[in-house]
């Protein structure tokens, strides 16, 4: 029987590696598998386990069933000085997404902004590596995306828009924490609820509500029903930002058409909304920073409500999160470890190496 409660660790190289192994037996080019492999440890390192590695069983069932293109590379075409286009070919979202950002990060770097439109794209995951690719150039961002229908819009009862996340970054001050934003307009993200199933785990009662309408802690029932919004309208209202800005203006589905991640019938084609600016265009970037390092102080220095110990800057839980697990790993438990060389064996791939010692844990 399967183990759930003992704790593997796995080190981001080997993820990387492992993931660029399978990636290359399901036919994805070295130089993409290496993006993308990119992408999806970085999620796993900030603590976001429902959108890093464990996605490559669900990736490749897309590849088999011809709906995810693993050979397909984007292209870009350049609009106007500040703004760029790419086609995501129906190949991997992180690659669209990617080369979206490069462009909005060079067009920022030359007129002060950026901004880059992506269609014909596929899931890409947790959006903070996407500002993370910014914050490493030196820039601020604004990341959206649409998704498959998950929630229902406020006074509505059925799915139609995604659990899109919203994201955006801003360098750091002297304290090394950017600000990094990055949210699904649902009270909880549906990779949640996907692993909450995987380990056998109840969810909150808040989450989700079953397939007739009525409050559920159990994952299975929560995803033949619907997601809540957070926030009721607004939250429904940011969701449906998220499917004008990258689902309208790019040319892509939208309006409830793009297809799960989990759905292996027929193509996703999301979009996604790129924009990046120069954080030194009204200020020396030395004053920029001083003034992000001064916000996050009294963010963090805020007087505290009771049973709270720490104050944290939005992104600063998952920053800290990669700290500890560039040491210690990334955990996983059994039935992942399972399901992920169960990929690698069907391409004849390596398993993946768990290297470092597996932990008794309070999961
Ligand atoms: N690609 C897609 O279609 C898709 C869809 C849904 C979600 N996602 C991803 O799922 C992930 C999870 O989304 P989520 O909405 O569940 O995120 P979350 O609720 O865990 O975090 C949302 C934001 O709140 C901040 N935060 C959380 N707890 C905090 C605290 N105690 N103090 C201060 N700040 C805090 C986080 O830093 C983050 O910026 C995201 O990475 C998102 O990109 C992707």
């Amino acid at each position: 029987m399967t183990d759930n409660s003992t704790m593997h660790h796995v080190t981001a190289s080997d993820a990387r590696a492992y993931i660029e192994r399978v990636l290359l037996g399901n036919g994805v080019p070295k130089d993409n598998a290496i993006i993308v492999a990119k992408c999806l440890v970085e999620a796993d390192l900030r603590g976001v386990d429902t959108h890093g590695m464990n996605r490559i069983p669900s990736y490749m069932a897309r590849i088999r069933e011809g709906v995810l293109d693993p050979k397909a590379s984007p292209t870009l075409r350049r609009i106007t000085p500040a703004v760029a286009q790419v086609d995501g070919h129906n190949g991997f979202g992180f690659l669209a997404a990617h080369m979206g950002m490069a462009a909005a990060i060079d067009m920022a770097k030359e007129i002060g902004i950026g901004m880059a439109s992506v269609k014909h794209s596929n899931h890409f995951g947790m959006a903070a590596w996407v500002v993370q690719q910014a914050l490493d150039a030196g820039m601020m961002s604004l990341v959206f995306t649409n998704s498959s229908p998950a929630l229902p819009v406020w006074g509505g009862k059925s799915k139609l828009m995604g659990t899109s996340p919203i994201a955006c970054g801003a360098p750091a001050g002297k304290s090394g924490r950017p600000f990094i934003m990055d949210m699904a307009p649902s009270v909880a993200a549906r990779g949640k609820i996907y692993k909450a199933l995987r380990r056998g785990e109840k969810i909150p009662e808040d989450w989700a509500l079953d397939k007739d309408g009525n409050r559920t802690d159990d994952p299975a029932k929560a995803l033949e029903g619907v997601l809540l919004p957070m926030g009721g309208p607004k939250g429904s209202a940011i969701a449906i930002m998220m499917d004008v800005f990258s689902g309208v203006l790019s040319g892509s589905a939208f309006a409830g058409h793009v297809t799960n991640p989990y759905d292996p019938s027929k193509p996703a084609d999301a979009g996604h909304f790129l924009v990046t600016i120069k954080p030194d265009l009204f200020m020396s970037v030395d004053d920029f920073k001083e003034r992000m390092d001064y916000l996050y102080h009294r963010v963090v220095g805020s007087d505290k409500m009771s049973g709270i110990d720490r104050i944290y800057f939005p992104g600063e839980i998952e920053d800290l999160h990669k700290e500890k697990r560039l040491k210690d790993g990334i955990p996983l438990v059994d039935a992942e470890i399972e399901a992920l060389n169960k990929e690698a064996t069907r391409v004849g791939a390596a398993s993946l190496t768990t290297s470092l010692p597996p932990l008794k844990s309070h999961l």
